[in-house]
Protein backbone atom coordinates (compact mmCIF):
# COMPACT_ATOMS: atom_id res chain seq x y z
CA UNK A 1 0.00 0.00 0.00
CA UNK A 2 1.43 3.40 -0.67
CA UNK A 3 1.59 6.62 1.40
CA UNK A 4 -1.96 8.00 -0.39
CA UNK A 5 -3.36 4.77 -0.06
CA UNK A 6 -2.33 4.43 3.83
CA UNK A 7 -4.00 7.74 4.28
CA UNK A 8 -6.92 7.01 2.76
CA UNK A 9 -7.20 4.25 5.08
CA UNK A 10 -6.68 6.27 8.09
CA UNK A 11 -9.29 9.53 6.97
CA UNK A 12 -11.64 8.07 4.79
CA UNK A 13 -14.74 6.21 5.74
CA UNK A 14 -14.25 2.57 3.85
CA UNK A 15 -17.46 2.64 1.87
CA UNK A 16 -15.16 1.54 -1.42
CA UNK A 17 -13.64 -1.62 -2.10
CA UNK A 18 -11.16 0.32 -3.93
CA UNK A 19 -8.67 -1.02 -6.64
CA UNK A 20 -4.86 -0.34 -5.25
CA UNK A 21 -4.03 2.09 -7.73
CA UNK A 22 -3.70 5.97 -7.28
CA UNK A 23 -4.50 8.09 -10.45
CA UNK A 24 -2.89 11.51 -11.09
CA UNK A 25 -3.54 12.63 -14.56
CA UNK A 26 -6.07 11.37 -17.66
CA UNK A 27 -5.96 12.26 -21.28
CA UNK A 28 -8.66 10.35 -23.85
CA UNK A 29 -8.89 6.93 -23.10
CA UNK A 30 -6.12 6.91 -21.21
CA UNK A 31 -4.77 7.74 -16.99
CA UNK A 32 -1.72 7.72 -15.40
CA UNK A 33 -0.28 6.71 -11.83
CA UNK A 34 1.85 8.42 -9.82
CA UNK A 35 4.72 6.60 -10.98
CA UNK A 36 3.77 7.79 -14.48
CA UNK A 37 2.17 4.40 -15.44
CA UNK A 38 -0.41 4.49 -18.21
CA UNK A 39 -3.80 2.97 -18.11
CA UNK A 40 -6.28 2.22 -21.02
CA UNK A 41 -9.52 3.53 -18.98
CA UNK A 42 -12.29 1.28 -20.09
CA UNK A 43 -14.54 1.95 -16.82
CA UNK A 44 -14.39 6.19 -17.46
CA UNK A 45 -14.99 7.22 -14.53
CA UNK A 46 -18.41 4.82 -14.05
CA UNK A 47 -19.54 5.94 -17.86
CA UNK A 48 -19.00 9.67 -16.88
CA UNK A 49 -16.07 10.64 -19.06
CA UNK A 50 -18.03 10.77 -22.28
CA UNK A 51 -15.60 12.32 -24.26
CA UNK A 52 -12.54 10.79 -22.43
CA UNK A 53 -10.40 12.64 -19.63
CA UNK A 54 -9.82 16.02 -20.01
CA UNK A 55 -11.56 16.96 -23.22
CA UNK A 56 -10.53 20.05 -24.60
CA UNK A 57 -14.30 20.78 -25.18
CA UNK A 58 -15.47 20.57 -21.75
CA UNK A 59 -11.53 22.11 -20.29
CA UNK A 60 -12.76 25.32 -22.36
CA UNK A 61 -15.95 25.29 -21.59
CA UNK A 62 -15.48 25.21 -17.90
CA UNK A 63 -12.09 27.30 -17.45
CA UNK A 64 -14.31 30.42 -19.41
CA UNK A 65 -17.39 30.11 -17.43
CA UNK A 66 -15.04 29.99 -14.39
CA UNK A 67 -13.92 33.41 -15.04
CA UNK A 68 -17.19 34.45 -15.80
CA UNK A 69 -20.08 33.59 -13.62
CA UNK A 70 -19.62 30.33 -10.64
CA UNK A 71 -22.78 30.10 -9.06
CA UNK A 72 -25.98 32.30 -8.68
CA UNK A 73 -28.67 29.82 -6.88
CA UNK A 74 -32.00 29.43 -8.58
CA UNK A 75 -33.50 32.56 -7.44
CA UNK A 76 -31.95 34.39 -10.93
CA UNK A 77 -32.11 33.12 -14.75
CA UNK A 78 -28.32 31.77 -15.49
CA UNK A 79 -27.38 31.52 -19.56
CA UNK A 80 -25.83 27.80 -19.42
CA UNK A 81 -28.59 26.13 -17.61
CA UNK A 82 -31.53 27.80 -19.97
CA UNK A 83 -28.93 26.84 -22.84
CA UNK A 84 -28.60 23.15 -22.28
CA UNK A 85 -32.12 22.88 -21.24
CA UNK A 86 -33.45 23.88 -24.49
CA UNK A 87 -31.02 21.76 -25.95
CA UNK A 88 -31.72 18.57 -24.60
CA UNK A 89 -35.39 19.98 -24.94
CA UNK A 90 -34.81 19.64 -29.03
CA UNK A 91 -33.38 16.78 -29.16
CA UNK A 92 -35.26 14.45 -27.16
CA UNK A 93 -39.45 13.41 -26.80
CA UNK A 94 -39.34 15.51 -23.39
CA UNK A 95 -40.37 19.09 -23.44
CA UNK A 96 -39.31 20.10 -19.37
CA UNK A 97 -35.64 19.79 -18.11
CA UNK A 98 -35.10 20.83 -14.17
CA UNK A 99 -31.17 19.99 -13.24
CA UNK A 100 -29.63 18.56 -10.24
CA UNK A 101 -26.33 16.98 -9.20
CA UNK A 102 -26.32 13.11 -9.42
CA UNK A 103 -28.14 10.41 -10.54
CA UNK A 104 -29.97 9.49 -6.97
CA UNK A 105 -31.36 12.99 -7.08
CA UNK A 106 -32.31 12.69 -10.13
CA UNK A 107 -34.26 9.58 -9.74
CA UNK A 108 -35.76 11.37 -6.30
CA UNK A 109 -36.76 14.62 -8.74
CA UNK A 110 -38.29 12.23 -10.88
CA UNK A 111 -40.31 9.83 -8.25
CA UNK A 112 -41.19 12.98 -6.60
CA UNK A 113 -42.71 14.56 -9.69
CA UNK A 114 -44.57 11.16 -10.37
CA UNK A 115 -45.72 11.93 -6.54
CA UNK A 116 -46.98 15.10 -7.45
CA UNK A 117 -48.96 13.62 -11.00
CA UNK A 118 -50.43 11.00 -8.68
CA UNK A 119 -51.64 13.99 -6.46
CA UNK A 120 -53.03 16.00 -9.66
CA UNK A 121 -54.59 12.97 -11.41
CA UNK A 122 -54.52 9.77 -9.90
CA UNK A 123 -56.41 10.38 -6.73
CA UNK A 124 -52.97 10.13 -4.75
CA UNK A 125 -51.92 7.61 -6.06
CA UNK A 126 -47.87 7.38 -4.94
CA UNK A 127 -46.15 3.87 -5.19
CA UNK A 128 -44.09 2.99 -7.83
CA UNK A 129 -43.40 0.01 -9.56
CA UNK A 130 -39.36 -0.91 -9.96
CA UNK A 131 -37.49 -3.63 -11.27
CA UNK A 132 -35.16 -6.07 -9.31
CA UNK A 133 -31.72 -6.25 -10.11
CA UNK A 134 -32.28 -2.67 -10.73
CA UNK A 135 -29.72 0.27 -9.80
CA UNK A 136 -31.23 3.68 -9.13
CA UNK A 137 -28.78 5.36 -6.51
CA UNK A 138 -27.74 5.71 -2.96
CA UNK A 139 -30.13 8.01 -0.92
CA UNK A 140 -32.76 6.23 0.88
CA UNK A 141 -35.80 6.66 -1.21
CA UNK A 142 -33.50 5.21 -4.47
CA UNK A 143 -32.37 2.38 -2.30
CA UNK A 144 -36.07 1.29 -1.80
CA UNK A 145 -35.86 1.96 -5.55
CA UNK A 146 -33.41 -0.46 -6.24
CA UNK A 147 -34.57 -3.71 -6.10
CA UNK A 148 -31.30 -5.84 -4.63
CA UNK A 149 -31.01 -7.12 -1.40
CA UNK A 150 -27.61 -5.97 -0.74
CA UNK A 151 -28.08 -2.26 -0.79
CA UNK A 152 -31.78 -2.47 0.74
CA UNK A 153 -30.64 -4.75 4.32
CA UNK A 154 -28.34 -2.57 6.05
CA UNK A 155 -30.98 0.62 6.00
CA UNK A 156 -34.24 -0.93 6.62
CA UNK A 157 -36.96 0.17 7.67
CA UNK A 158 -37.08 1.70 4.20
CA UNK A 159 -38.78 4.44 2.95
CA UNK A 160 -42.80 3.00 1.52
CA UNK A 161 -44.00 3.11 -2.31
CA UNK A 162 -41.59 1.39 -4.16
CA UNK A 163 -42.54 -2.33 -5.42
CA UNK A 164 -39.42 -4.27 -7.14
CA UNK A 165 -40.50 -7.14 -9.65
CA UNK A 166 -38.83 -8.90 -11.81
CA UNK A 167 -36.86 -7.17 -15.03
CA UNK A 168 -38.20 -8.02 -18.36
CA UNK A 169 -41.68 -9.28 -17.29
CA UNK A 170 -44.44 -7.71 -18.09
CA UNK A 171 -46.85 -10.23 -16.44
CA UNK A 172 -45.14 -8.76 -12.93
CA UNK A 173 -45.63 -5.28 -13.78
CA UNK A 174 -49.28 -5.86 -14.42
CA UNK A 175 -50.11 -8.08 -11.53
CA UNK A 176 -47.76 -5.58 -8.67
CA UNK A 177 -50.30 -2.38 -10.73
CA UNK A 178 -53.17 -1.05 -8.12
CA UNK A 179 -55.13 2.19 -7.02
CA UNK A 180 -52.19 3.65 -5.54
CA UNK A 181 -49.60 3.01 -8.64
CA UNK A 182 -48.54 6.55 -9.72
CA UNK A 183 -45.58 5.30 -12.47
CA UNK A 184 -43.28 2.50 -13.72
CA UNK A 185 -39.56 3.11 -13.31
CA UNK A 186 -36.95 1.02 -14.85
CA UNK A 187 -33.67 1.04 -16.10
CA UNK A 188 -33.70 0.98 -20.32
CA UNK A 189 -31.15 -1.74 -20.12
CA UNK A 190 -29.92 -2.64 -16.46
CA UNK A 191 -26.17 -1.21 -15.96
CA UNK A 192 -25.00 -2.08 -12.40
CA UNK A 193 -27.37 -5.13 -12.77
CA UNK A 194 -25.29 -6.66 -15.20
CA UNK A 195 -25.79 -5.00 -18.56
CA UNK A 196 -29.28 -6.39 -19.11
CA UNK A 197 -30.46 -5.67 -22.05
CA UNK A 198 -34.75 -6.46 -21.86
CA UNK A 199 -36.27 -8.55 -24.91
CA UNK A 200 -37.48 -5.95 -28.20
CA UNK A 201 -41.21 -6.17 -26.71
CA UNK A 202 -40.48 -5.36 -23.09
CA UNK A 203 -40.77 -1.70 -23.45
CA UNK A 204 -43.13 -1.51 -25.50
CA UNK A 205 -45.76 -3.87 -23.52
CA UNK A 206 -44.64 -1.59 -20.39
CA UNK A 207 -45.48 1.40 -22.04
CA UNK A 208 -48.83 0.24 -23.67
CA UNK A 209 -50.01 -0.84 -20.00
CA UNK A 210 -48.99 2.51 -18.63
CA UNK A 211 -51.06 4.41 -21.33
CA UNK A 212 -54.19 1.87 -20.43
CA UNK A 213 -53.88 2.78 -16.61
CA UNK A 214 -52.98 6.14 -17.04
CA UNK A 215 -49.48 5.87 -14.81
CA UNK A 216 -46.21 7.36 -15.98
CA UNK A 217 -43.00 5.72 -17.34
CA UNK A 218 -40.24 7.03 -16.18
CA UNK A 219 -36.92 5.63 -17.47
CA UNK A 220 -33.19 5.28 -15.50
CA UNK A 221 -31.28 6.38 -18.44
CA UNK A 222 -28.42 8.09 -16.12
CA UNK A 223 -26.13 5.04 -17.62
CA UNK A 224 -28.04 4.40 -21.11
CA UNK A 225 -28.58 7.98 -21.92
CA UNK A 226 -26.38 11.10 -23.55
CA UNK A 227 -24.97 8.26 -26.37
CA UNK A 228 -23.74 5.52 -24.14
CA UNK A 229 -25.65 2.64 -26.22
CA UNK A 230 -25.37 4.20 -29.20
CA UNK A 231 -28.29 6.70 -29.78
CA UNK A 232 -28.79 9.69 -27.72
CA UNK A 233 -31.13 7.94 -25.32
CA UNK A 234 -31.80 4.29 -24.96
CA UNK A 235 -35.48 4.79 -25.49
CA UNK A 236 -34.91 5.07 -29.19
CA UNK A 237 -34.12 1.60 -30.07
CA UNK A 238 -37.19 0.15 -28.60
CA UNK A 239 -39.38 2.50 -30.48
CA UNK A 240 -41.23 3.76 -27.25
CA UNK A 241 -41.41 7.64 -25.65
CA UNK A 242 -41.29 8.05 -21.89
CA UNK A 243 -43.15 10.13 -19.72
CA UNK A 244 -39.53 11.13 -17.32
CA UNK A 245 -36.40 10.29 -18.04
CA UNK A 246 -33.38 10.86 -15.49
CA UNK A 247 -30.01 11.82 -16.89
CA UNK A 248 -26.59 12.12 -15.40
CA UNK A 249 -23.07 10.53 -15.54
CA UNK A 250 -21.86 11.19 -18.90
CA UNK A 251 -24.09 14.44 -19.33
CA UNK A 252 -21.24 17.29 -18.13
CA UNK A 253 -18.00 15.02 -19.22
CA UNK A 254 -17.07 14.67 -15.65
CA UNK A 255 -18.46 17.28 -13.76
CA UNK A 256 -21.22 16.50 -11.26
CA UNK A 257 -24.41 16.72 -12.46
CA UNK A 258 -28.22 15.54 -12.82
CA UNK A 259 -31.69 16.41 -15.03
CA UNK A 260 -34.99 14.92 -14.91
CA UNK A 261 -36.69 15.71 -18.11
CA UNK A 262 -40.61 14.97 -18.54
CA UNK A 263 -43.19 15.37 -20.81
CA UNK A 264 -45.01 18.63 -20.67
CA UNK A 265 -48.06 16.68 -19.47
CA UNK A 266 -46.20 15.30 -16.44
CA UNK A 267 -44.48 18.29 -15.34
CA UNK A 268 -46.40 19.14 -13.04
CA UNK A 269 -43.64 20.91 -10.56
CA UNK A 270 -45.16 24.07 -9.17
CA UNK A 271 -42.48 26.96 -7.57
CA UNK A 272 -41.53 25.68 -4.54
CA UNK A 273 -42.45 22.11 -4.69
CA UNK A 274 -38.87 21.07 -5.73
CA UNK A 275 -35.45 22.87 -5.69
CA UNK A 276 -31.71 22.49 -5.04
CA UNK A 277 -28.74 25.00 -4.35
CA UNK A 278 -26.25 23.87 -6.52
CA UNK A 279 -28.54 22.44 -8.87
CA UNK A 280 -28.00 24.07 -12.45
CA UNK A 281 -24.76 25.80 -12.04
CA UNK A 282 -23.28 27.67 -14.90
CA UNK A 283 -20.39 25.71 -14.59
CA UNK A 284 -21.77 22.62 -14.96
CA UNK A 285 -24.05 23.33 -16.87
CA UNK A 286 -21.38 24.74 -19.81
CA UNK A 287 -19.73 21.37 -19.54
CA UNK A 288 -23.09 19.85 -20.01
CA UNK A 289 -23.61 21.65 -23.15
CA UNK A 290 -20.66 21.50 -24.68
CA UNK A 291 -20.10 18.02 -24.35
CA UNK A 292 -24.07 17.50 -25.76
CA UNK A 293 -23.19 20.05 -28.84
CA UNK A 294 -19.90 17.74 -29.36
CA UNK A 295 -21.97 14.61 -29.38
CA UNK A 296 -24.21 16.11 -31.80
CA UNK A 297 -21.86 18.24 -34.35
CA UNK A 298 -19.52 14.90 -34.62
CA UNK A 299 -22.43 12.01 -34.87
CA UNK A 300 -20.65 10.80 -32.11
CA UNK A 301 -24.07 8.18 -31.66
CA UNK A 302 -23.29 6.82 -34.92
CA UNK A 303 -19.43 6.09 -34.11
CA UNK A 304 -20.51 4.63 -30.59
CA UNK A 305 -22.48 2.25 -32.66
CA UNK A 306 -20.43 1.46 -34.87
CA UNK A 307 -17.34 1.32 -32.56
CA UNK A 308 -19.25 -0.90 -29.90
CA UNK A 309 -20.21 -3.44 -33.12
CA UNK A 310 -16.48 -3.99 -33.47
CA UNK A 311 -15.97 -4.15 -29.63
CA UNK A 312 -18.53 -6.43 -29.28
CA UNK A 313 -17.31 -9.26 -32.10
CA UNK A 314 -13.73 -8.84 -30.83
CA UNK A 315 -15.23 -10.02 -27.38
CA UNK A 316 -16.84 -12.86 -28.80
CA UNK A 317 -13.97 -13.71 -30.98
CA UNK A 318 -12.30 -14.15 -27.33
CA UNK A 319 -15.31 -15.84 -26.31
CA UNK A 320 -14.68 -18.20 -28.41
CA UNK A 321 -11.56 -19.38 -27.80
CA UNK A 322 -12.15 -19.13 -23.90
CA UNK A 323 -14.81 -21.88 -22.98
CA UNK A 324 -15.59 -20.38 -19.79
CA UNK A 325 -16.92 -17.08 -21.00
CA UNK A 326 -20.38 -17.48 -21.48
CA UNK A 327 -22.01 -14.87 -22.87
CA UNK A 328 -21.15 -11.22 -23.97
CA UNK A 329 -24.03 -9.10 -24.25
CA UNK A 330 -24.79 -5.01 -24.38
CA UNK A 331 -25.23 -2.05 -26.52
CA UNK A 332 -22.91 0.39 -28.36
CA UNK A 333 -20.27 0.85 -25.65
CA UNK A 334 -22.14 -0.53 -22.70
CA UNK A 335 -20.62 -4.11 -23.11
CA UNK A 336 -20.41 -7.36 -20.47
CA UNK A 337 -19.02 -10.39 -20.64
CA UNK A 338 -19.87 -13.21 -18.24
CA UNK A 339 -18.28 -16.72 -17.23
CA UNK A 340 -19.55 -19.74 -16.01
CA UNK A 341 -17.66 -18.91 -12.73
CA UNK A 342 -16.33 -16.25 -10.18
CA UNK A 343 -13.06 -15.06 -11.86
CA UNK A 344 -14.02 -11.37 -12.79
CA UNK A 345 -11.75 -10.15 -10.04
CA UNK A 346 -8.83 -11.99 -11.09
CA UNK A 347 -9.29 -10.90 -14.66
CA UNK A 348 -9.72 -7.55 -13.74
CA UNK A 349 -6.40 -7.88 -11.75
CA UNK A 350 -4.58 -9.63 -14.94
CA UNK A 351 -5.68 -6.45 -16.67
CA UNK A 352 -4.33 -3.99 -14.70
CA UNK A 353 -1.15 -4.96 -14.27
CA UNK A 354 -1.28 -5.37 -18.27
CA UNK A 355 -2.29 -1.51 -18.37
CA UNK A 356 -6.38 -2.18 -19.21
CA UNK A 357 -9.08 -0.61 -16.59
CA UNK A 358 -12.02 -2.55 -16.47
CA UNK A 359 -14.95 -2.83 -14.01
CA UNK A 360 -16.06 -5.85 -12.08
CA UNK A 361 -19.88 -5.53 -12.57
CA UNK A 362 -20.47 -9.32 -10.78
CA UNK A 363 -18.40 -11.57 -9.42
CA UNK A 364 -19.02 -13.69 -12.91
CA UNK A 365 -19.31 -10.37 -15.08
CA UNK A 366 -16.97 -7.97 -16.21
CA UNK A 367 -18.26 -4.52 -17.94
CA UNK A 368 -16.73 -2.07 -20.76
CA UNK A 369 -17.33 1.65 -20.59
CA UNK A 370 -14.69 3.03 -22.51
CA UNK A 371 -15.02 6.78 -23.56
CA UNK A 372 -17.20 7.99 -26.52
CA UNK A 373 -15.13 8.54 -28.22
CA UNK A 374 -12.41 5.51 -28.24
CA UNK A 375 -10.93 4.48 -31.21
CA UNK A 376 -10.90 0.84 -32.78
CA UNK A 377 -6.93 0.75 -32.30
CA UNK A 378 -7.50 1.54 -28.58
CA UNK A 379 -10.23 -1.27 -28.66
CA UNK A 380 -8.20 -3.44 -30.27
CA UNK A 381 -5.34 -2.93 -27.53
CA UNK A 382 -7.44 -3.61 -24.77
CA UNK A 383 -8.72 -6.79 -26.61
CA UNK A 384 -5.45 -8.35 -26.68
CA UNK A 385 -4.72 -7.02 -23.19
CA UNK A 386 -8.18 -9.12 -21.92
CA UNK A 387 -7.25 -11.87 -23.93
CA UNK A 388 -3.79 -12.38 -22.14
CA UNK A 389 -5.48 -11.83 -18.81
CA UNK A 390 -8.08 -14.78 -20.29
CA UNK A 391 -5.65 -17.07 -21.23
CA UNK A 392 -3.82 -16.87 -17.63
CA UNK A 393 -7.34 -18.20 -16.22
CA UNK A 394 -6.97 -22.20 -15.65
CA UNK A 395 -9.76 -24.07 -17.88
C1 LIG B 1 -28.94 3.50 -13.82
C2 LIG B 1 -28.38 4.31 -12.69
N1 LIG B 1 -29.21 5.07 -11.97
C3 LIG B 1 -28.76 5.82 -10.95
C4 LIG B 1 -27.43 5.81 -10.58
C5 LIG B 1 -26.96 6.65 -9.44
O1 LIG B 1 -26.21 7.74 -9.89
P1 LIG B 1 -25.29 8.56 -8.88
O2 LIG B 1 -24.21 7.64 -8.42
O3 LIG B 1 -24.79 9.71 -9.70
O4 LIG B 1 -26.17 9.01 -7.75
C6 LIG B 1 -26.53 5.03 -11.31
C7 LIG B 1 -25.11 4.97 -10.94
O5 LIG B 1 -24.39 4.09 -11.28
C8 LIG B 1 -27.02 4.25 -12.39
O6 LIG B 1 -26.20 3.46 -13.11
Amino acid sequence: MNHWQELEHKYYMQTTERIPLTLVRGQGARVWDEHGRQYLDFVAGWGVDSLGHCHPVVVDAVSEQMRTLIQTSNQFYTIPQIRLAELLVQHSCLDRVFFCNSGAEANEGAVKLARRYGKHHLNGAYEVITAKVSFHGRTLAMVAATGQNKYQEPYTPLPVGFINVEYNDIEAIKAATGGSTCAVMLEAIQGEGGVNVPDADYLPAVRAWCDRNGILLILDEIQTGLGRTGTLFAYEQFGIEPDIISLAKGLAGGLPIGAVLAKERAAVFKAGEHGTTFGGNPVTCAAGYAVLNFILENDVTHSVMETGKYFAERLRDLGQKFNFVTEVRGRGLLLAMEFDREIARSVLTSCLERGLLVNKVKPVALRFMPPLIVRRDEVDEAIAILGQALSLVES
